[in-house]
């Protein structure tokens, strides 16, 4: 067994699928970059390979990789990366291979030796199958950060924030933040929605909001970053130590 590495960082997930999770996992490797720290991210498991600059990559992987501050390949941030843009066990039947559990943790413990915060985007929403008995919430108790959780701003929001963050929970993990997302341009009653969120994750679960996103029209890791609550960002990170061997 190799030595065990102290893991610093945090574990984004999100309500859904398409509600931000990268663009504030890219502001929150800005903010820990700007910070001094060696930052990385991970995306561990990716699925969806599109051609930029006549280069076969993935969006996330890349988003994650330019946005952290440690110099990494699209294998060290991407380590399973699959073809088709679907659910990953399903992406990953169609190429004949499994998820598999062991090499992620080992992708994470390895940059986590060389980098001084990993922030970690989920797949999808919280609990995604990766395999025939594991699903991402087991993911992210592997790793045991502090989660932060991205509730994309739309009709419904609510209950699925809420719903996952009692999933988060019943994991045993900690609900660092949220993180309030305007996807939808013109969402009508967007404050109110922000209000009531605001109100149940305090009365529920003592979780601060780490930020509110506005819709922008160039939602760049330095522009997220600007809605985002530094000082709480910072204090996530001061609590999230988690230890694995592999
Ligand atoms: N605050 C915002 N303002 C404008 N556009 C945004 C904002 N946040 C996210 N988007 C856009 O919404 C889309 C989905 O965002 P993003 O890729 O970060 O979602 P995701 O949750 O990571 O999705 P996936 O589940 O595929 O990983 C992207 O086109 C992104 O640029
Ligand atoms: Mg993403």
């Amino acid at each position: 067994m190799k030595p065990a590495h102290a893991l610093h960082g945090c574990f984004v997930t999100g309500t859904d699928t398409e509600i931000g999770k990268t663009r504030i996992s890219a502001a929150l490797l800005h903010v820990f970059a700007e910070a001094g720290r060696r930052s990385a991210g991970l995306k561990p498991v990716a699925a969806g390979i599109d051609l930029i600059d006549g280069q076969r990559v993935n969006e996330d992987v890349r988003a994650l990789r330019d946005a952290g501050s440690l110099p990494l390949t699209d294998a060290e941030v991407g380590p399973m990366q699959f073809e088709a843009a679907c659910a990953p066990h399903i992406a990953a039947a169609l190429e004949g291979r499994a998820i598999d559990r062991r090499a992620l943790l080992d992708a994470a413990c390895a940059l986590a030796a060389r980098a001084d915060v990993l922030v970690v985007e989920g797949v999808g929403g919280f609990c995604v199958p990766l395999g025939a008995d594991w699903d991402t919430a087991d993911l992210a108790a592997d790793l045991g950060l502090p989660v932060v959780l991205v509730v994309g701003l739309r009709l419904g929001c609510i209950s699925h924030a809420l719903l996952t963050a009692e999933a988060i929970r019943s994991r045993g993990l900690r609900l660092a933040g949220w993180v309030g997302n305007r996807v939808v341009r013109d969402m009508p009653w967007a404050d109110d929605n922000v209000a009531a969120l605001r109100h149940e994750f305090e009365r529920r679960h003592g979780a601060p909001c780490l930020g509110v996103v506005p819709w922008l029209a160039d939602p760049s890791p330095a522009a997220v970053a600007a809605h985002l609550d530094i000082a709480a960002l910072h204090g996530v990170l001061a609590s999230s130590s988690s230890v694995f061997s592999s």
